[in-house]
């Protein structure tokens, strides 16, 4: 193993609080694609563009068929080795009296599958609801999450239209309520639940080590956690598969598909 690797496991194996910082490319081995890489498209649309209250608010149904689809592709996909270190690594903290949060931007809910506990999630996951009417949140991991989207929301690009009736859209289930339900999501444009970010800025505040995996750090405020983490004196290491506008900031990249460098980092 290298100098550098054997270096950054010393800084673990004496760190009390541990922050995991994780986006889109620690599940894209799991086949979930990341917005900016080649699968940032659904048909003839940029990803970006429909996850928005813009997109929304003008086409609910075409909304809700991308979000059938994506909850559909996050189902079938697998935990991949990079979830599993993490995972294990978290576990094992706990009997090594060392703690170990774990603060995603993915909504695939792939760490917890894989057996972490206590995801700090900033971006919302895809199997919640939210209602427009009353803002009940709700958990629904109904594939599909409605019959009217049984069988839609093919990524095929030769598909224009998408006219599902806004009453048979998936509807808030509290009494007497009936609004139409979007998915409890931080949309582009929208801002972070506060409680959250409470959350993540405490993580923040009290690692003496961090890692960041998978995200291209172009994402505010999630961009600017680990950078304000390496301001502080504290050593981060980077996981990407290139440099990204953060890495000058931290004392660790480790270049490569996470599923070999994050493994190697915490399981060896
Ligand atoms: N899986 C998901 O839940 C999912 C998927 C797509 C987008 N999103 C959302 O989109 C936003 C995009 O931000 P982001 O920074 O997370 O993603 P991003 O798409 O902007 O960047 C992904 C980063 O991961 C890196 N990467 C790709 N494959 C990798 C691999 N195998 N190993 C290591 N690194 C790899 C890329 O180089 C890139 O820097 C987030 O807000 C997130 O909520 C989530
Ligand atoms: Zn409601």
């Amino acid at each position: 193993m290298n100098a550098i690797m054997k270096s950054f496991q010393e800084v673990l194996q004496n760190a009390k609080n541990v922050l995991i910082l994780t986006g889109s490319g620690v599940s894209a081995e799991s086949g979930i694609p990341t917005f900016r890489g080649a699968g940032g498209f659904w048909r003839k649309y940029q990803a970006q563009n429909l996850a928005t209250p813009e997109a929304f608010a003008t086409n609910p149904s075409l909304v809700w068929e991308f979000y059938e689809y994506r909850r559909r592709v996050a189902n079938e996909a697998k935990p991949n080795k990079a979830h599993e270190a993490i995972a294990n690594f978290q576990n094992r903290g706990a009997k090594e009296s060392r703690n170990v949060t774990i603060v995603t931007q993915n909504i695939d809910e792939l760490h917890q599958r894989a057996g972490a506990k206590d995801i700090v999630e900033l971006h919302g996951s895809l199997y919640k609801t939210r209602c427009t009417v009353c803002h009940d949140v709700a958990i629904n991991t109904n594939i599909p999450i409605c019959p009217a989207l049984e069988g839609k929301g093919s990524p095929d690009s030769n598909i224009m239209i998408s006219d599902i009736p806004k009453d048979d859209l998936p509807r808030c289930q509290k009494e007497n309520c009936k609004g139409l339900l979007r998915p409890h999501i931080v949309w582009f444009g929208e801002s972070l639940d506060e409680h959250v970010l409470e959350q993540a800025y405490d993580a923040v505040e009290n690692c003496d080590a961090c890692l960041i995996i998978g995200t291209s750090s172009i994402v505010y405020p999630a961009a600017m956690f680990a950078p304000q983490a390496a301001k502080r004196g504290v050593p981060v290491a980077e996981f990407n598969l290139e440099i990204t506008p953060a890495t000058r900031n931290f004392a660790y990249h480790f270049e490569g598909p996470c599923t070999v460098t994050v493994a190697e980092a915490l399981e060896s």
